[in-house]
């Protein structure tokens, strides 16, 4: 089992959006994963999990750093291909257990300034552990004749020294993916051949190569 977890010191960076987007992406390659919410408080997947009648990914809330070590061992134990960990903003000891547990952290960002400063203190924390990690643009401008927007030609610009673990793709901003939430759906069950879930794939694939692993493509469902 891998684990994924997604973490920003900034808080709205996009994390749980994220690993919602990309749970729910496993279940197209017929992969179990488990989506574990830490976000006392907020447990955003959990209630959008609630939405969905048990359909995957599993989503399993927890409050505190103990039980979130129990539940990667539950899912491990229960033979699940891939845990994701959502994390609340900040410090949290929490967030250190799932940055410990992690054979990858995400690190989602977006274009704005102190987006881009909290990257820093967020990579960090992360690289004390040595565990290898992925910053992602996220809620980007989209892109126009294929040309990057020019903020995150300004993120790229400001991140150049973690060029080579600044995603060359983007998740881009578009209102369209919270409807989809609401509705306790993701972009690639309402719109399989869209562009959101066309960047949610390119994602997934990257994170794979990261972690030197060749799963079944995900079809739509
Ligand atoms: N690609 C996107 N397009 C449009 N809106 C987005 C996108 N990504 C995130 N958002 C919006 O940004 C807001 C924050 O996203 P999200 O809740 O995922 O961040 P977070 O890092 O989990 O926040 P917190 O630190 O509070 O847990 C939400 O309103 C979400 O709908
Ligand atoms: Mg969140």
């Amino acid at each position: 089992m891998y684990v994924v977890t997604m973490a920003s010191r900034k808080g709205g960076a996009g994390k749980s959006t994220l690993s919602i987007l990309l749970s729910a992406m496993f279940a197209h390659a017929n992969l179990r994963a488990v989506l574990i919410d830490c976000d006392v408080g907020q447990y955003t997947a959990h209630v959008w999990a609630s939405q969905r009648n048990g359909a995957p990914p599993q989503v399993v809330a927890v409050e505190d750093a103990a039980e979130l070590e129990r539940a990667v061992a539950r899912a491990r134990a229960e033979q699940a291909d891939f845990c994701i960990i959502d994390t609340p903003a900040g410090a949290a000891p929490v967030t250190d257990a799932a940055v410990l547990a992690a054979d990858i952290v995400v690190i989602p960002t977006k274009c704005d300034v102190a987006d881009r400063w909290a990257v820093g203190t967020t990579v960090e924390a992360v690289e004390v552990t040595g565990k290898p990690f992925l910053i992602v643009p996220t809620e980007v401008p989209a892109r126009r004749l294929g040309i990057e927007a020019s903020d995150l030609r300004r993120l790229r610009h400001d991140l150049a020294d973690f060029d080579d673990v600044l995603w060359e793709g983007q998740i881009t901003d578009r209102r369209a993916i919270s409807y989809d939430l609401a509705d306790g759906r993701v972009p690639s069950e309402s719109d399989w051949g869209g562009a959101t879930n066309k960047e949610c794939l390119a994602l997934w694939r990257r994170i794979m190569d990261v972690l030197q692993e060749t799963p079944p493509p995900p079809g739509p469902a």
